[in-house]
C-alpha cells in the first residue's frame, strides 16, 4: 500500500527542551495508527508536527510525497489531511448545522462568507444534512452545539473535520471526558464514516488501551518524545516490558 505520510528524523524542541528525538515512522493507505504514551511523551506536539502546525526543528515531515513540515493546518487540509481540534473549534453559540456548514465551505473555499449566506446556500446545506446524519446528529442541527451533550459535542468536532473529505484523519484524543459506553459508541460511528467516507487512513491519540486494542493495526508508542515501539496491536501487548512503559504510568486525564 502507497505511503500517505512519512516522518524522517523528526525532532522538536521547545527552546531548550526536546519534546520529540529522532521520530522516523510511516502511515500507509488503510492503516489506523493508534500514538500512545504518558503525559508528556509528544504524542499532541507529534500532530503539531503531522498537521503542520508545528515546524519541526529538524527532520523531514511528508504528506503525500510532498514536503509538510509547517505548511500548516489549512494547507493541509487542502491537501486532504484533516484534524479534529479536541472541541476548540466549536463554538458555543452556533447551531450544529451552522458548524458543520463552516467546515463544508472552508472545504470548498469560501471560508470568508457569512453565515447568512451559508444557510441560504442549497449545496451547502444538502452536505451538511449528509455528514449530520454520518454522525447521528440530524435532530440536533437547529440545536446550539454547548447545549449538546459531551459525547454528541466530540461527534460534531469529528463530523466538521469529515465535512473536509479528508483522506487522512487525525484524532487527539477523540473520547476524552466521556464515558466508556460512549468512547465505544463514538468510535464505532467514527470507524463507520470513515468507511463511508473513503478515509484513507485514521490517526488517534488514544489513552484507553481498549479501544487501542480494538481498533488499531498498528500501534505507535512513544516515551520521552522518542519512539519506543511501532507495532501491531498483538506483539505490541505481547512485549510486558513496552506495555508497563506505557500503561504503568498512564494517568488519565
Ligand atoms: N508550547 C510548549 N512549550 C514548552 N513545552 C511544551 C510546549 N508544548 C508541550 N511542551 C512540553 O513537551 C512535552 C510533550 O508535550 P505533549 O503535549 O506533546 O505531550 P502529550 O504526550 O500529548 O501529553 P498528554 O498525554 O498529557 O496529552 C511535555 O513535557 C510538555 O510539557
Ligand atoms: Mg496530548
Amino acid at each position: 500500500m502507497s505511503t500517505l505520510i512519512q516522518t524522517l528524523n523528526v525532532t522538536k524542541a521547545y527552546e531548550k527542551f526536546v519534546a520529540l528525538r529522532d521520530v522516523s515512522f510511516e502511515v500507509r493507505e488503510g492503516e489506523f495508527i493508534s500514538i500512545v504514551g504518558p503525559n508528556g511523551a509528544g504524542k499532541t506536539t507529534l500532530v503539531n508536527v503531522l498537521t503542520g502546525l508545528l515546524k519541526p526543528t529538524s527532520g523531514q515531515v511528508r504528506f503525500k510525497d510532498q514536503d509538510a513540515a509547517g505548511i500548516g493546518p489549512v494547507r493541509l487540509a487542502q491537501l486532504g489531511m484533516a484534524r479534529a481540534f479536541q472541541l476548540v473549534h466549536i463554538f458555543p453559540a452556533l447551531t450544529v448545522g451552522e458548524t458543520i456548514a463552516v467546515a463544508v465551505a472552508s472545504q470548498l473555499g469560501r471560508s470568508r462568507r457569512l453565515f447568512a449566506s451559508l444557510a441560504g446556500d442549497a449545496g451547502i446545506q444538502k452536505r451538511v444534512r449528509t455528514v449530520a446524519e454520518i454522525f447521528g446528529l440530524e435532530r440536533k442541527l437547529d440545536a446550539e452545539s454547548r447545549l449538546l451533550s459531551q459525547g454528541e459535542k466530540k461527534l460534531l468536532d469529528i463530523a466538521s473535520a469529515f465535512a473536509l473529505r479528508p483522506e487522512v484523519i487525525l484524532l487527539d484524543e477523540p473520547t476524552s471526558g466521556v464515558s466508556t459506553g460512549d468512547k465505544h459508541s463514538i468510535m464505532q460511528v467514527l470507524v463507520a464514516a470513515a468507511r463511508q467516507a473513503g478515509v484513507k487512513a485514521i490517526i488517534l491519540v488514544e489513552h484507553d488501551m481498549d479501544l487501542v486494542a480494538e481498533y488499531s493495526s498498528r500501534i505507535v508508542a512513544l516515551q520521552e518524545g522518542r519512539v519506543l515501539a511501532d507495532l501491531p496491536p498483538a506483539a505490541f501487548f505481547n512485549d510486558p516490558a513496552i506495555v508497563a512503559a506505557i500503561v504503568g504510568k498512564r494517568t488519565t486525564h
